[in-house]
Formats: C-alpha cells, sequence, structure tokens
C-alpha cells in the first residue's frame, strides 16, 4: 500500500470516527435508537429506488450513521487498500469526489488509505445527510475542509474534474437510467481512477459488473479486485463475486441485532478502474481459504481470466505459511513470496 497510516496510531481516522459516532447518540435514549434504526431497515426494504431521498431528518440520518456508516467505511476501506495495492508506488489521488455520499464514510476511508491533504468534495441530495457528515467531518483535521453539496444524481448529473470518484452503496437505490449516468459522470469526472462499492449480494454483484462495462468501454483499466480488465470468468446467475470486511459492533448493534458478538462481517462487491497503468496480483482469493490439515485450499481468480483451485500444502514451504495467513480478498502469491 502506500503511504500508509498506522491503523495503531491514536489519532487514526478510523479511531476518530468511531469516537464520533458514539457520541451521536449520546443522550438519546436506547429505545429511540433502536426505533430510528428500524425505520430505517423499513424504508430500504422493497421501497428503491424513490423519487425522494430515504434519509429525511436528523434521526433517520443518525440511525444510519450509527448503524450502517461503521460497515460501509470498512467495506471501502478494503477497496481502496487493494486500488492501493495495484497502483504504482507512491501514488495518491491529489482529490477525491463522493457521489452519493451520504455521512461521507467514504471519505474517512480515503483519508484513512492515504495520507495528506486533498480538496474532497462530497455529493447526496439528502441534506439531513449532508448536515450530518460535515458535522462528522469536524472532529478530523484532514475532512473539516471538505464540500458538502446537494446534487441529484440524475441524467444531468455532472461532477467536477477530480483524481478519484467514489459511488459506495448507491448504485442500488437508483433507476437503470440513473444507475448509467452515475457511472459515465464518474467516467468523465475522473482524471484517475473511479471506485464503486455495493452490498456482496447477487443483485449488488450484478450492478458491479454493470459499472464495470461501462468503465471499460469509458477508457479505464481495471485495477481491484480482478487480476484483468477481460470478462469476468463467473457464469452470469451460477455466482457473484463479493468479499468480506469485518467491522467492530458498537453497543447500538448490539442493541438492535441482540447477542454479544464482538463483530461482524460485511459483504461486499466493487470495482475499483483507473486510467493509469495498474499493476494487478497474477491472482486474488475470492473465497474464504479452507484450511485444512498439512494444506490450504484457495479458490482463485487469475490473469488468465479463469477461476482455479490452488492446493497448497506444507512441502510449498513458505507459501504454505503465506497460504494459512491468506485472507478473502488477498493477493496470490503475496508479493513477499513471489
Ligand atoms: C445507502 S446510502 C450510502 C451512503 C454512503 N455513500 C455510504 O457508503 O455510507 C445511499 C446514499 O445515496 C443517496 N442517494 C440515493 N439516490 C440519490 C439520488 N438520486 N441523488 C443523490 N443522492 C442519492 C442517499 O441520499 C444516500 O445518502
Amino acid at each position: 500500500m502506500n503511504a500508509p497510516i498506522s491503523p495503531a496510531s491514536p489519532a487514526s481516522p478510523a479511531d476518530t470516527l468511531r469516537t464520533a459516532l458514539a457520541g451521536l447518540l449520546d443522550g438519546l435514549p436506547p429505545k429511540q435508537a433502536t426505533q430510528a434504526v428500524d425505520r430505517l431497515i423499513a424504508n430500504y426494504r422493497g421501497r428503491t429506488p424513490t423519487d425522494a431521498p430515504i434519509l429525511r431528518d436528523r434521526a433517520d440520518v443518525a440511525a444510519y450513521a450509527a448503524y450502517r456508516m461503521p460497515a460501509t467505511f470498512e467495506a471501502v476501506r478494503s477497496a481502496l487498500d487493494a486500488l492501493a495495492d495495484a497502483a504504482p508506488e507512491g501514488w495518491a489521488p491529489g482529490s477525491h469526489v463522493d457521489v452519493g455520499g451520504g455521512t461521507g464514510a467514504a471519505t474517512w476511508a480515503v483519508a484513512s488509505t492515504w495520507a495528506g491533504e486533498r480538496p474532497v468534495t462530497v455529493l447526496d441530495w439528502a441534506e439531513p445527510a449532508l448536515a450530518l457528515g460535515r458535522e462528522l467531518a469536524g472532529a478530523e483535521p484532514r475532512l473539516k475542509a471538505a464540500r458538502w453539496q446537494r446534487s441529484r444524481i440524475g441524467a444531468s448529473l455532472a461532477i467536477e474534474s477530480t483524481d478519484l470518484v467514489t459511488v459506495s452503496y448507491v448504485l442500488g437505490e437508483l433507476t437503470e437510467a440513473d444507475r448509467a449516468s452515475v457511472v459515465e459522470a464518474a467516467a468523465d469526472a475522473a482524471a484517475q481512477a473511479v471506485v464503486i462499492i455495493e452490498p456482496g449480494t447477487p443483485d449488488g454483484y450484478t450492478r458491479i459488473m454493470e459499472a464495470r462495462e461501462r468503465l471499460i468501454a469509458a477508457g479505464f483499466r481495471i485495477a481491484a479486485p480482478c487480476p484483468h480488465s477481460a470478462a469476468c470468468p463467473i457464469e452470469p446467475g451460477t455466482d457473484w463475486c463479493h468479499f468480506s470486511a469485518r467491522v467492530s459492533r458498537s453497543s447500538l448493534h448490539r442493541q438492535v441485532k441482540g447477542g454479544s458478538l464482538a463483530y461482524e462481517d460485511e459483504k461486499f462487491s466493487y470495482v475499483a478502474a483507473v486510467r493509469f497503468d495498474p499493476v494487478p496480483p497474477s491472482a486474488r482469493v475470492v473465497r474464504r481459504p479452507q484450511i485444512r490439515k498439512g494444506q490450504v485450499l484457495l479458490d482463485l481468480c487469475g490473469a488468465e481470466e479463469e477461476l482455479r483451485r490452488e492446493t497448497v500444502t506444507k512441502r510449498h514451504g513458505p507459501l504454505y505459511r503465506a497460504a494459512r495467513d491468506a485472507d478473502w480478498g488477498d493477493a496470490w502469491p503475496p508479493p513477499s513470496a513471489e
């Protein structure tokens, strides 16, 4: 990764965000917080696309931020890590526009992936989401100057020119025509990279595949997760490419979902497309590795545009140790073992 920020740093954006989100529900009776989340989940279920924002007021956006933002933040951060790994040494975006950015999860993920300051603009049609995003960003010096602008995704959407455009968990809320518009506008605006993230469901993956095709047609190359820019080797309808990010559960999560698990796994699909020459890995681990006695089974998507299973055994020495450490979504083999 380029210019990484140590996750152990006490002032890392991830820590600052966690603290800011915890403060959000201070003073809100637990029952009220739970009700706001229930309403949010009900509103999202089966009612999108809508012709008016779902996030209508402060209670909606506070519930969204406290309940969903930690997960969307981790998913975006994983996608950006993979982009950083496939970018030339030292590359970092000089500016960022987050479309349908809501409370700004992707802006925090960018700040946590690349050091340094950059102009940041967040576009969304929900004013309460922008207002809360601005408030949260006040806690992170590098996001304080971000611009939060009301903007509706549609045929007339124009995005200012920027290095990086992110579109995180938005396509699923749009009509087919608006999905095409936002991807085309992102491609027009991005001088360097477009990163699109969706839930890790069959539908989310299908939307990512459509976006991927549009980005390739617009002259982009795929930096991640695919090790190539050719067609996806998954036969439509048989499987879907997705990954998993671990998210610490907040007390609100435990309240709403019950149980005492300290974490949950957010499943997501994504594509990172670039205008420069990417250095994608020779293969990527596309399922959770299966560790057996003396061997590790890795399901891989390879640069030769094929899916394959590799069995790495003790006889492979250092590669076996690397396989035991390999995670779903990692590049394979790891650079240190190549
Ligand atoms: C699920 S939220 C994702 C928010 C944020 N990107 C994240 O990853 O946490 C979807 C966002 O898309 C915005 N959105 C949906 N349809 C839109 C439209 N037509 N124009 C602008 N924003 C839209 C919503 O207001 C909301 O903030």
